[in-house]
């Protein structure tokens, strides 16, 4: 089979591999026949993920279809249509009884398909602890509605889960890239009074107009000044942050109330300065790390409810065996783009 293939630092290939085997009695081999490519992956590409191994199918967002599972699984069966997780995790230990299923002690748990064991850019997947690492797909959601729901939206969905937010509140997502819109999507499902989303890029902001018109869109060097004006208490009440930049590491918590909460969601190339002296007295609480990829479930219940709509930010597919064209339109974030899906079946 094909499989898209991190070879080395700053080169990915389409690799011929043998059919991925049930390894051990939780696994399931799912036919994929969506995946996506991540921002992730090209910090895989780039050299900043370490614990990336050469030789690994690269992706870590798909839906497919199950072609076997072993003997211990119990909730698919051969046949489901079904979203995978992100991460994969045991679903028993301390962290993931918290819901902290990144942190899942598991040798093979957290985020390691697509990094540290082979992922979902090819015609077939192995996922271990298929129980919880897959979640069958509900009638009507279409591979385009229920591809994000393992990675981006997930993460939106942790973000929005984590942010504090409260019903008529303001939040401010910072970054109009599919992961930001991901969040402020989430936060939507919260009843904030408003959702403000901003960036650098109009081209990302015009998306937001034509596709998400109950989000209020801002350029980000007005966003600081709209946000003490236009709020209650003098910023948002809730800051997402999710665009990974020093600048807009700064405006999270210069655009947020005093006792707000502000949420990094981002992952930065560089280490970011928290000028705590700066900040003394205005009383923030930060809450950061890598989604928890829990809750495809609901997530796919509210796709299927018409609550959420990530759809218009598949902008772009390509066959698997155009995965490089498909690689180099998402890096140089040309023609709109905002996300780009492999067709896994091609
Ligand atoms: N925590 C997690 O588990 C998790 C999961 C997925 C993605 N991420 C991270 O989230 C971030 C966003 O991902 P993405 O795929 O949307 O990336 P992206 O690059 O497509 O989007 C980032 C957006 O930020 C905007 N931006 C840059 N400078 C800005 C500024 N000064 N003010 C406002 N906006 C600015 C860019 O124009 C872009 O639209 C990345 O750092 C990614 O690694 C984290
Ligand atoms: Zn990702
Ligand atoms: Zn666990």
């Amino acid at each position: 089979m094909l499989a898209y293939t991190y070879l080395s630092k700053g080169k990915f290939g389409l690799v011929e591999k043998p059919l991925p085997v049930i390894a051990e009695e939780t696994d399931a081999i799912v036919r994929v026949t969506l995946a996506s490519i991540c921002t992730s992956d090209l910090h895989i590409l780039h050299g900043f993920v370490p614990r990336a191994e050469v030789g690994v199918t690269v992706g870590h967002e798909a839906v497919g279809v199950v072609e076997k599972v072993g003997r211990a699984v119990k909730n698919v069966r051969p046949g489901d249509r079904v979203s995978v997780n992100v991460e994969t995790f045991c679903g028993e230990c301390f962290f993931c009884g918290r819901g902290s299923v990144n942190n899942c002690i598991l040798p093979d748990g957290g985020w390691a398909m697509g990094c540290r064991i082979d992922g979902m850019q090819a015609e077939y997947v192995r996922v271990p602890h298929a129980d919880t690492g897959l979640t069958v797909i509900p009638d009507g959601v279409s591979d385009t509605d229920a591809v994000l729901a393992g990675d981006i939206l997930a993460t939106g969905w942790w973000a929005a889960k984590i942010a504090d937010i409260e019903e008529g509140s303001d939040v401010l997502v910072i970054g109009a890239g599919p992961t930001g819109i991901c969040c402020a999507l989430a936060a939507q499902l919260k009843s904030p009074k408003r959702v403000f989303i901003c960036d650098i890029d109009d081209v990302r902001l015009d998306f937001v107009r034509k596709h998400y018109p109950s989000l209020i869109p801002l350029r980000s060097e007005e966003t600081l000044a709209a946000m003490r004006s236009e709020c209650a208490h003098g910023g948002a009440d809730s800051v997402i942050e999710a665009a990974g930049t020093p600048e807009t590491f700064r405006l999270a918590w210069q655009a947020a109330r005093p006792a707000a909460t502000v949420t990094v969601v981002a992952m930065y190339d560089e280490a970011q300065i928290l000028p705590l002296p700066e900040m003394y007295g205005k009383n923030l609480i930060f809450k950061t790390g890598g989604v928890d990829g829990c809750d495809a479930a609901d997530i796919l219940a509210c796709i299927a409810e018409g609550r959420l709509n990530t759809a218009p930010l598949i902008t772009h597919t390509f066959p698997l065996s155009r995965a490089e064209e498909a690689y180099a339109l998402f890096a140089a974030k040309r023609d709109g783009v905002m996300k780009v899906a492999l067709d896994c079946t091609r």
